[in-house]
């Protein structure tokens, strides 16, 4: 069989999530952990990895910015037009492993969409986790991503907001996601925190979370690198002897901290 060759998928659900954002939702059937990915093809178009952020055996969703060619091109598509799929790729968030602590979700952008997909494990597995933790971070109101979902996590989770630029009508807090954390009591014993977004905010949110108690083994992070193949064999998208697409791209914290690129 080979590996490279995409299975066409119909998407069947488009929604605009913010500027420049869409949630495309495509009928294929996998069995996928929290924090996998897969790649997504388009003839004439290539090839790019994007995170799986829903959580179904029955259909993936995933959250696309519109940024260069492929996006560009997936943006100007309709309910059941057909991309090519295959995966999905990764090690993901062991999220077994999880069972029995308390979750901090932290993340920014577009970073959230890996860990909406942790998310709406926990809500299925809701005994498993005594507390849910949510913090999440945008430049502006407009920029909110899954309002619909954020809504629905407020009601049974403990969820906090940050714009950059907030408007007048902006109810929660404002500044970057690191004051978010100070303001919080944040509970490091018997906790895990999963971190996704831009390099700059992993780092300040770690140094955070350090300073809180959380050791580097509490602390999963998501990586963003380029990538080819997705399945560890052009090495593209390696840091020294770790594969990205494959031994990541969520890797805890020690294992990775201090790894010149
Ligand atoms: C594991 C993984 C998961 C991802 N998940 C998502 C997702 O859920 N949603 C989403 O919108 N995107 C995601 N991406 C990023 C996406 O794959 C790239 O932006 C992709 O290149 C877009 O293809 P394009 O042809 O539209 O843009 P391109 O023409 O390839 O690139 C446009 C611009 O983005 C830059 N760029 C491309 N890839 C990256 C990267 N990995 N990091 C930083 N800059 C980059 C390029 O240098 C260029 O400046 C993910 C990437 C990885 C590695
Ligand atoms: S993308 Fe080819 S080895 Fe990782």
């Amino acid at each position: 069989m080979n590996p490279y060759k995409p299975r066409y998928t119909s998407i069947t659900r488009i929604e605009r999530l913010a500027p420049g954002i869409k949630l495309y939702r495509l009928a294929y059937k996998s069995k996928h952990k929290p924090g996998q990915f897969v790649e997504v093809f388009l003839p004439h178009y290539g090839e790019a990895p994007m995170s799986i952020c829903s959580y179904s055996r029955e259909y993936i969703e995933l959250c696309v910015r519109c940024v260069g060619n492929l996006t560009r091109a997936l943006h100007a598509l309709h309910i059941d037009d057909k991309i090519g799929v295959r995966g999905p790729y990764g090690a993901g968030y062991p999220v077994e492993e999880f069972k029995g602590k308390h979750l901090y979700l932290i993340g920014g952008g577009t970073g959230v969409a890996p860990l909406r997909s942790v998310i709406l494990y926990a809500e299925r597995h809701p005994k498993d986790f005594p507390s849910i933790n949510i913090f999440l971070g945008f430049r502006t109101p407009r920029d909110v991503l899954f309002k619909g979902d954020i809504e629905r996590w407020q009601t049974k989770f403990r969820v906090f907001l940050s714009v950059d630029r907030p408007t007048k009508s902006w109810r929660h807090s404002r500044g970057v996601i690191t004051t978010l954390l100070e303001k919080q009591t944040l509970i490091n014993k018997n906790s895990v925190a999963m971190v996704c977004g831009p390099p700059i905010m992993i780092k300040f949110v770690i140094k955070t979370l350090n300073q809180a108690g959380f050791d580097d083994e509490q602390i999963y992070v998501s990586m963003e690198r380029l990538m080819r193949c997705g399945i560890g064999k052009c090495g593209h998208c390696m840091i020294n002897e770790l594969y990205v697409c494959k031994d990541g791209p969520v890797f805890r914290y020690d294992t990775i901290k201090g790894r010149s690129e």
